[in-house]
């Protein structure tokens, strides 16, 4: 058993003993956090075959999983940047606000409509970070980000950058799906209310993961982050989020609406960017995905 895995299992041993003490009997865990839980703390970059360009033709749903409720205290202050913290103390810090998100009645029109709230997903330790909008109905009937349609070609750009999903994090600026009128199948954009009262779950999260590199996915995520407007003139130019470098860029759910060569080749060189940030190797095949032969 690696030395990173047995920390990672002591924290989890700590956490659900700390529950057990205070009276939590019952503790309901999803197969994406079982999977996350047997994985390697760190990322791996290469694959055999290498990783290929992103495509648009979409990939067999996943089952239903069954959200994570558990009970327990915060561990850190909220809106602090937290100091580095041990692979324990970082794990029950994450738990206890996760609990904190899951319990959250704020928008109560949300809380409402909600089935799930969607906190987020992937590795504790990731290097990098991708922040999206607001869950749309998969992900609030999975009660995990980015599995729709665009989640799954989310999954795809970072493939093709040698990563998966199991070595980054991806949350949302909100927390539930905006909620929509009765018959309406659509989406709607957060409103400043909801974004201003769920922001500081997500800057709790960016304080306690630490990631080396931040990806606003959209304009939406921009403007929540930075407070900036105007994502076609923002992507591509590295910002900064409370000292962490910022990449802006499309949404994947435009790239599905705009399925021109040049839009997918925008997206892809602010992460061929990401990638040079993090001293990732880049292969010539990976500079050249989706720039004509
Ligand atoms: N779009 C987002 O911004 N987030 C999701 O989780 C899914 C779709």
């Amino acid at each position: 058993m690696s030395e990173s895995y047995r920390q990672l299992l002591d924290a989890t041993i700590q956490h659900l003993e700390g529950l057990k003490a205070r009276g939590v009997r019952h503790v309901s865990v999803t197969p994406e956090s079982l999977r996350a839980r047997a994985l390697p703390a760190r990322p791996t970059l290469a694959t055999t075959s290498g990783p290929k360009p992103f495509s648009l033709a979409p990939v067999v749903a996943k089952p239903v999983p069954a959200p994570i409720a558990l009970a327990a205290k915060p561990l850190v202050q909220p809106g602090t940047q937290n100091p580095k913290l041990g692979t324990t103390d970082k794990t029950a810090a994450f738990a206890a606000l996760r609990d904190r998100a899951l319990a959250c009645v704020k928008c109560p029109n949300l809380a409402s409509s909600r089935t799930n709230v969607v906190f987020g997903v992937g590795n504790l330790d990731a290097q990098v970070m991708f922040v999206g909008e607001a869950p749309g109905a998969d992900e609030d009937a999975q009660g995990e980000p980015f599995v729709g349609a665009a989640g799954q070609l989310l999954t795809k750009i970072i493939g093709a950058t040698g990563l998966s999903r199991a070595d980054v994090y991806i949350a949302n600026i909100l927390k539930c799906r905006p909620d929509m009128p009765a018959g309406s199948s659509g989406n709607r954009k957060p409103t400043p209310e909801e974004m201003q009262t769920c922001i500081p779950f997500l800057h709790e999260q960016i304080d306690l993961i630490q990631p080396k590199v931040l990806v606003a996915l959209g304009g939406t995520a921009a403007e929540g982050l930075l407070g900036l407007t105007g994502i076609m003139k923002l992507r591509g130019q590295w910002q900064t989020y409370r000292g962490v470098p910022l990449m802006p860029t499309y949404h994947p759910a435009y790239l599905l609406r705009n399925q021109a060569m040049t839009e997918k080749r925008r997206v892809w060189e602010d992460m061929l960017a990401v990638m040079e940030k993090l001293g990732m190797p880049i292969s010539e095949k990976q500079r050249n995905f989706f720039l004509k032969a």
